[in-house]
C-alpha cells in the first residue's frame, strides 16, 4: 500500500477551520469540496492517460487525455457523498458509484446497505470516497467490494486518518495496488471509536444532523 499524507499549509488551514466545533454546516461542506479537490489532485498523479494528437493556433503537438475505461469513483454514503462535488471538478469525466457502508455504534463493523456499481470493475482505476479513516472497517469493506468485482487499482482519498485505521487498511490490503491519500494523520481512536483531535461525525457536521 501507498500511503500519502497532505503537507501543505494550505490543506491543514482548510482543515483547521474544518475541524473547529463552530464552523457551520454550509461552510463544513464548501471545505470539504475545497479539500477534496486538492486532494484530488494527488490522488490522480497516476492516472491513466493516452497519448492525442492536437493543432494549437500554431502547431500541431501531442498532448493527452484520461484513457478508457474512465475512472470510477465512488463516494462511500453517507459522508462520502459530500466529498463528490470536490472530485468531480477534477475529474468530469470520471464515471460515479455508489456504496453504503454503515457502522454498528455498538460494535463498530461495518455492513454494506446499498450498492450501484458497474460489475466488471478489472480495468477501472476506482477513487474511493470517506473522509474519515477511523478503525478502517467501512473503507476496508468497501475496498474488498471493488476488489472482489475485478477492481485491482484502488485509491481511496480520506479527510482524516487514524493511525489504527490506517495499520488495519495496509494489514487487509497487503500486497494489492491500494494508494491511501490523507489531509491529515490523526494522533488516535477514543473509545467510542471517534478520531482525535478529529472533527467528530463526518456526517452529522455535513448535513447538519447535530
Ligand atoms: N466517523 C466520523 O465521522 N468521525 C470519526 O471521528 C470517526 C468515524
Amino acid at each position: 500500500m501507498r500511503l500519502h499524507v497532505a503537507d501543505h499549509p494550505l490543506i491543514t488551514h482548510k482543515l483547521t477551520v474544518l475541524r473547529d466545533e463552530r464552523t457551520s454546516s454550509p461552510v463544513f461542506r464548501q471545505l470539504t469540496e475545497e479539500l477534496v479537490t486538492l486532494l484530488a489532485y494527488e490522488a490522480t498523479r497516476n492516472v491513466r492517460v493516452s497519448p492525442i494528437e492536437i493543432t494549437t493556433p500554431v502547431t500541431t503537438t501531442t498532448g493527452v487525455k484520461i484513457s478508457e475505461p474512465r475512472p470510477l469513483v465512488v463516494p462511500i454514503l453517507r459522508a462520502g457523498l459530500g466529498m463528490l462535488e470536490g472530485m468531480v471538478k477534477l475529474i468530469p469525466t470520471a464515471e460515479v458509484g455508489f456504496l453504503g457502508m454503515v457502522r454498528n455504534e455498538e460494535t463498530l463493523e461495518p455492513s454494506t446497505y446499498a450498492e450501484r456499481l458497474p460489475d466488471d470493475l478489472s480495468d477501472r482505476q476506482c477513487f474511493v470516497l470517506d473522509p474519515m479513516l477511523a478503525t478502517g472497517g467501512s473503507l476496508g469493506a468497501a475496498i474488498e467490494f471493488l476488489f472482489a468485482r475485478g477492481a485491482q487499482d484502488v485509491t481511496a482519498i480520506c479527510l482524516l486518518g487514524a493511525p489504527e485505521g490506517v495499520a488495519a487498511i495496509e494489514k487487509q490490503v497487503a500486497g494489492r495496488d491500494v494508494t491511501l491519500v490523507l489531509g491529515a494523520m490523526d494522533e488516535r481512536l477514543n473509545d467510542k471509536g471517534y478520531i482525535v483531535p478529529g472533527l467528530g461525525d463526518a456526517g452529522d457536521r455535513l448535513y447538519g444532523t447535530v
